[in-house]
């Protein structure tokens, strides 16, 4: 039995499915098991991770769990529950992200430094881990879906950032190998994309796949912070992606062969992912 985390979210929703494909016994964390939608044979376990004594039906007979911590709560209650979790399960496969290292400190409402704390905790107790350490998901492009579906355009600014977004997809297909095969014990997995796309030609991506044009319109950074905020992101994070976006114009981000070195076939482009999601932009 696996127990997987995260399991109504982007990667998890995937974990789920391809664990049931492998003929594996699913076990999903859910707040709320009435409101997810899960697959048939997947048994939905009420949880909260910020609730540690929460986890115990859930964790009764587990043996490997894939452990998403949602961004940025990990000052609740995340020593308690990892202690929990490594109290009961052999293996446990984390989703931390790229840019993470070792001796990275925690600071308040740094996602990164919220990670190396959570790695740090799993380290310590001796259960068997493994972490993923994504880069950007190219499902946060969902962002400009309201946009692209009215208008055509997407309104934003550094549409030269370069970007080696990562299909949820393939960070799942890794944490499934690890959950299930031997070999991955204490490995570090740093996965993107398989190549580098300007967030302009990202929309021009989408554009193709939903069979009409998208273009990019280039706005000032004040305007893109404005936006995002108006949003409902907070002010913090705002500045953070704008900034981060700002950085990767002239640096742009570079790719790694995680993906294809773990699962012996390449990491899915953008251009797929898009595919993929071309009814959330249509
Ligand atoms: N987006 C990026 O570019 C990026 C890059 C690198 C790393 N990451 C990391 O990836 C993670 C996000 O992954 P995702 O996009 O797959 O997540 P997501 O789609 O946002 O899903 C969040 C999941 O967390 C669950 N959840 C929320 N609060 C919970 C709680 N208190 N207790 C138990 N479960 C809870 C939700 O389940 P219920 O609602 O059913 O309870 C849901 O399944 C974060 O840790 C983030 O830092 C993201």
């Amino acid at each position: 039995m696996i127990l997987v985390t995260g399991a109504t979210g982007n990667v998890g929703g995937h974990v789920v499915s391809q664990l049931l494909d492998r003929g594996v016994a699913v076990r999903a964390l859910t707040r709320d098991p009435a409101a997810a939608a899960l697959p048939d044979g997947v048994e939905a376990v009420r949880g909260d991770l910020a609730d540690p004594a929460s986890l115990d039906a859930a964790l009764d007979g587990v043996e490997a769990v894939f452990l998403l911590w949602p961004t940025l709560v990990a000052d609740h209650a995340a020593a308690a529950a990892v202690e929990r979790i490594a109290g009961r399960a052999r293996r446990v496969v984390y989703v931390s992200a790229r840019g993470v290292s070792d001796d990275l400190e925690r600071a308040p409402g740094s996602i990164l430094g919220s990670h190396a704390y959570l790695e740090r905790l799993i380290r310590g107790t001796g259960v068997e881990w493994t972490f993923l350490r994504p880069g950007g998901f190219a499902v946060n492009t969902l962002l400009w879906a309201p946009e692209i579906r009215a208008t055509g355009v997407v309104r934003r600014s550094h549409g030269a950032a370069g970007r080696a977004l990562i299909h949820e997809q393939d960070i799942a297909t890794v944490g499934v190998l690890a959950l299930t095969e031997d070999g991955h014990a204490g490995a570090v997995y740093e996965l993107t994309g398989p190549e580098t796309l300007t967030q302009a030609e990202q929309v021009a991506a989408i554009g193709e796949a939903i069979g009409r044009p998208v273009r990019w319109e280039e706005v000032s950074p004040e305007n893109t912070l404005r936006e995002l905020v108006a949003g409902g992101m907070s002010a913090a994070m705002a500045e953070g992606i704008v900034a981060a976006h700002g950085a990767m114009v002239t640096s742009p981000e570079t790719t790694t062969a995680t993906f294809e070195k773990v699962t012996g076939v390449p990491a899915t482009p953008f251009r797929q992912w898009a595919v993929d999601h071309a009814g959330d932009f249509r």
